[in-house]
């Protein structure tokens, strides 16, 4: 415990979805903290941690209260200047689509330095567990991460500039976006330009689907995936290694 004056910040990468995928440093923070602010995207088991704190969480549910950035920014605030030791835990890394550098920039100005404990990001976590080489010796040379779409609604350009690109490109809360961004690929790549889309990661109801441009539209639709859900798009999602080539099952805890 911590006194009045003495509150801290930590955020802190939960990792994709499993819950042994995380660091022993995110695991510390999480027993010691008095607050912990969890999103939509963390596993509730990760809480199991940490008997003594209080949880608050602070997602996006279908209907439920969302939170806004600004409501999450002066909670966070509110709790140190109580003198609370407060983890915010998000999903993946918290480098990656987190939103941490608003969080950050607003506790700056409180004069509150935030510390990070990195996390798997889900889409290494993805590739590994499904054996796609997102790089591969003189084979895939680069991975281009973006996101299918911007805060303004509308599809990243980031996705026209990486589909001429030779990159493996991995494509974050893109999935509603699904057929805009095939599109997009379409005037770049052939119609048999691999891609696999992986919904509930790490996760026992994982669900995956593989195809091409000219055939993930209909396959995702067949299986149901939905979000969150990250794309693959590229020739390493074809390598003889991954999963779906060697047609093995993934035992997750
Ligand atoms: C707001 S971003 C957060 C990303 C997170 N910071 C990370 O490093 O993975 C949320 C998006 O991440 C992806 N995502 C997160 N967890 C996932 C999972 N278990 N399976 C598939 N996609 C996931 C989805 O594209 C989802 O819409």
């Amino acid at each position: 415990m911590h006194n009045k004056t003495n509150g801290i910040l930590t955020i802190v990468g939960a990792g994709p979805g499993d819950p042994e995928l995380i660091t022993l440093k995110a695991i510390r923070a999480i027993e010691q903290a008095d607050v912990i602010l969890y999103d939509a995207l963390v596993n509730p088991v990760l809480l199991k941690h940490n008997t003594l704190g209080k949880h608050y969480f602070v997602g996006k549910r279908k209907g439920e209260h969302s939170f806004k950035q600004s409501e999450i920014n002066t909670m966070l605030v509110d709790f140190v200047l109580e003198g609370k030791n407060v983890v915010r835990l998000k999903g993946g890394d918290v480098s990656v689509f987190a939103r941490a550098a608003e969080e950050i920039a607003h506790a700056e100005r409180f004069g509150i330095i935030a510390t990070l404990i990195p996390g798997i990001s889900s889409f290494a976590g993805i590739a590994a567990t499904h054996r796609i080489p997102l790089t591969r010796r003189c084979q895939y040379e680069s991975i281009w991460v973006t996101t299918g779409y911007t805060c303004d609604g509308k599809p990243s350009e980031d996705i026209a500039h990486a589909a001429q690109s030779s990159a493996t490109v991995v494509i974050l809360m893109g999935i509603t976006h699904l057929e805009e961004i095939v599109s997009i690929f379409s005037t770049h790549k052939s119609a048999d330009y691999p891609i696999g889309i992986v919904q509930n990661g790490t996760l026992p109801n994982e669900k995956w689907v593989t195809g091409t441009l000219s055939t993930i539209v209909s396959r995702v639709i067949e299986e149901g995936v939905s979000n969150p859900a990250t794309i693959f798009v590229g020739p390493a999602v074809n390598d003889p290694t991954t999963l779906w080539n060697v047609q093995k099952e993934i035992q997750y805890a």
